[in-house]
């Protein structure tokens, strides 16, 4: 379950981050805009500075209500199951598309439709190989807790360049765009915070009094690679950034 507070310490660099992504988006006065997967809103809230209106879409409660008190027309739906129409002149997305793994094409059919055509969609989110080093500790120490098949509880969906093409394309886009690149990312807590934060999904497979020991674990393993002699973590995060327009 997201909660906007314990996002806001553990991860305030997302929409900071994401900036890059909105100076790309480029919104314009009078454009209507839609954010898939808005979070809290930080960075609906910069597209409506620039004089846009924005609807923003997310799938958790806590993210919606801590949306709407920055004063953001933010709604709680499934991405999968968008019901815009040809209504939008662009939707943008960041560090949120990765989430949605359930159904990924019917997330980008559901976006061509919101869209006008020449409409565009600009996003940013986890590309393959993203946060590769803590998942392998997740999915090992899941694998030693007994889970059977610790890739099935994975919620996240990063994938290569080729593949996401291949995917806007047929949802209905041409592709302007699309690269794939490393961010390492210093954490500003530590990784417990982060797992707390990121990774509740692999841990709700175990029994409750095995989570604690089971997060020291995942912790300790990539805490050699990642983890400085001051105690910094360096998150190995990949991002694949796309500029795809409605045909
Ligand atoms: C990301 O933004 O890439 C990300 C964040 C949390 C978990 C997995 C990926």
């Amino acid at each position: 379950m997201w909660k906007a507070d314990r996002y806001a310490t553990h991860a305030p660099f997302v929409p900071l981050l994401g900036v890059p992504v909105l100076e790309l988006l480029n919104p314009q006065p009078g454009e209507r805009i839609l954010d898939v997967g808005c979070g809290d809103a930080v960075l609906s809230d910069k597209i409506r500075e620039a004089g846009a209106s924005v609807v923003g879409i997310d799938s958790s409660p806590d993210m919606v209500e801590a949306a709407k008190r920055l004063g953001v027309d933010a709604r709680l739906a499934d991405a999968a199951d968008l019901k815009f129409e040809a209504e939008f002149d662009a939707a943008f997305s960041n560090a949120a598309l990765h989430w949605m793994n359930r159904d990924p094409d019917a997330v980008l059919k559901g976006v061509r439709r919101a869209l006008r055509p020449g409409g565009r969609f600009v996003g940013e989110f986890g590309g393959h190989g993203n946060v590769a080093a803590v998942t392998v500790a997740l999915l090992a120490v899941l694998s030693k807790h007994g889970i059977n098949d610790p890739s099935a509880l994975n919620p996240w969906y990063f994938p290569a360049p080729a593949e996401y093409r291949a995917k806007l394309e047929r949802a209905g886009f041409d592709v302007e765009s699309i690269e794939l690149f490393p961010r390492p990312t210093i954490l500003p807590t530590d990784m417990h915070g982060w797992l707390e934060t990121f990774a509740e999904p692999f841990f709700q497979a175990l029994p409750s009094s095995d989570r604690a020991g089971a997060l020291h674990d995942v912790i300790g393993l990539p805490k050699p690679a990642l983890c400085d002699a001051e105690g910094r973590w360096t998150v190995d995060y990949v991002r694949l950034r796309f500029v795809a327009r409605a045909k």
